[in-house]
């Protein structure tokens, strides 16, 4: 049978630290529940220590999901250990990982100590881990760049305090692969005691080569790789775990390893990160990517008729890519049919939810008559933005063309059920209804992004719009869709608003809105 390569998620520890990305409790359960039915084998659930959010998070997800390990990461500190394994202890398969920086470079200017003092530091907080939990995972931060000899050392002190998985990070992403291959392998060589630990690698981006580096490690005999859904993370990002996982098993001739994912998730977990973080996926990014499976030359689509492997190494079918273009529901398709393939695409609904995301499906399919799974899932993504509302948009009105100047009238209930309305003149539609909700939402903030893009082919396709907005200094990430493009944006704005509304606790914030 072949080796298995432990597939560790940190999209909800180091993916949060994604520029303007912040997940609420919630929001964090249901990406853990997604990651736990694509039976991921451990998942980093947050830095329970970091604040009092992070820690209710990784608690609930501890408490909640069963299937995958939760793990906690914790700084080399009594008290961020104390906290981590609080959090984590109810978990059915509980893991607290513990880092401290190894190079010199860290040492000298960031933690102000010696090498000697910071080797003490892991051990001891290693053994204070392994007190509490059989599973500890110790990461030297910045393993790359530190003195190899320096890592043998600090591994074996950590092996023998208890770690039983031993992570190597190369933290800026500065690795080459036979490099880091070579590095892997001179691990299992020069550390005595290395057969009692799994070795782990965690690879960022900053040159591109996190999934190279991450594979390069496998083939050298790491086996627990640390990703992130959709490469997301610090800087430039994580190894992506779409590419890891169907690198592996695309290429298991070659690397002869296994991971226990169920893939047919891929696809799945990819939109609930981008649209839940709101970092879009790039069209042209391998796998989940919009344009992964799609054949422009006729050279290609010629061979694709002819036979799919000509032009496609992998099945779409094995990521769980809905088919685009195949029509699935109409606007004579009943609540039974639609319910059907929801839980197909995985959304199992609530009643009440499913009756709402059934009015909208009508009246989008009175507009488009085809619906296809794309448009099913924008339907349930904004149900669920809908139903943290604090403000809700209500009424749209635009007027606008060459010789109009643009006016928006916005009608808002707000958290009260009060009913504001308010008319703004703008550049163009979307500024015209952007100033209108600001006057009446009376949150100041500052419009850093707005991207728009089809979900869907044709004219009548559904447009999404991804804002991120300024507010006080904090990145708040809103997300809208709709057939028009305007209403996708003002929807958008509304979801970022909520987001500062919900997410900022009212005696932490500069500005008083109505
Ligand atoms: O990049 C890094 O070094 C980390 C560690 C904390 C594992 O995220
Ligand atoms: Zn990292």
């Amino acid at each position: 049978m072949a080796d298995r390569v432990l597939i560790f998620d940190t999209t909800m520890r180091d993916g949060e630290q994604t520029p303007g990305v912040a997940l609420n409790a919630e929001e964090k359960l249901e990406i853990a529940r997604a990651l736990e039915r694509m039976r991921v084998d451990v998942i980093e659930a947050g830095f329970a220590a970091s604040s009092p959010g992070d820690f209710e998070a990784v608690q609930r997800i501890a408490r909640e999901v069963r299937g995958s390990a939760i793990a906690t990461l914790c700084r080399a500190v009594p008290e961020d250990i104390d906290i981590g394994w609080e959090a984590v202890k109810v978990a059915e398969s509980p893991r607290l990982h513990v880092f401290i920086s190894s190079s010199d470079i860290h040492i000298m200017h960031m933690l102000e100590k010696d090498r000697e003092h910071v080797l003490e530091m892991a051990r001891a907080m290693v053994a204070r881990a392994a007190k509490y939990c059989p599973d500890v995972e110790f990461s030297p931060q910045d393993a790359t760049r530190s003195d190899p000899e320096y890592i043998y050392r600090m591994l074996k002190e950590v092996i023998d305090a208890g770690a039983t998985t031993v992570n190597i990070p190369d933290t800026v992403g500065y690795a080459i692969p036979e490099e880091f291959a070579a590095f892997i392998r001179s691990i299992q060589e020069r550390v005595p005691n290395i057969h009692k630990a799994r070795i782990s690698v965690h690879c960022h981006n900053d040159l591109g080569l996190a999934v190279a580096n991450s594979l390069a490690a496998v083939k050298a005999g790491a086996r627990q790789v640390e990703v992130c859904v959709n490469g997301i993370g610090e800087r430039g990002g994580n190894a992506a775990l779409e590419e890891v996982v169907m690198a592996l098993k695309t290429r298991r001739d070659y690397f002869g390893v296994d991971t226990g994912l169920d893939t047919t998730q891929i696809y799945r977990v990819s939109r609930l990160v981008s649209q839940l973080t709101g970092v879009p996926v790039q069209p042209n990014k391998a796998i989940v990517g919009a344009n992964a499976f799609r054949h422009q030359s006729g050279i290609h689509q010629h061979g694709i008729v002819k036979l799919r492997e000509t032009y496609e190494i992998i099945d779409p079918r094995d990521i769980g890519l809905p088919r685009g273009g195949i029509i699935v529901l109409n606007k004579n398709s009943g609540r039974h049919g639609l319910r059907a393939r929801l839980r197909e695409l995985g959304y199992d609904l609530a009643e009440e939810e499913l009756d709402r995301v059934f009015r909208a499906f009508k009246e989008l399919a009175d507009k488009k008559g085809e619906i296809d799974d794309r448009d099913l899932e924008m339907l349930v993504m904004e149900e669920r933005r809908a139903s943290v509302e604090v403000y809700r948009l209500d009424l749209l009105q635009v007027s606008c063309g060459n010789q109009l100047v643009p006016t928006a009238t916005v009608r808002l209930l707000g958290p009260e059920g009060q009913v504001l309305q308010t008319t703004a003149t703008g550049t163009g539609p979307v500024d015209a209804s952007y100033r209108a909700i600001n006057a009446l939402v009376g949150v100041p903030n500052r419009l850093l992004e707005y991207q728009v893009k089809s979900v869907t082919e044709g004219i009548d396709a559904q447009g999404e719009v991804t804002v991120r907005i300024d507010v006080d200094g904090h990145t708040f990430v809103g997300i809208g869709s709709d057939t028009d493009i305007v209403v996708a944006s003002a929807k958008a704005l509304m979801d970022a608003l909520n987001r500062a509304l919900t997410r900022v606790p009212r005696e932490e914030r500069a500005w008083s809105n109505p």
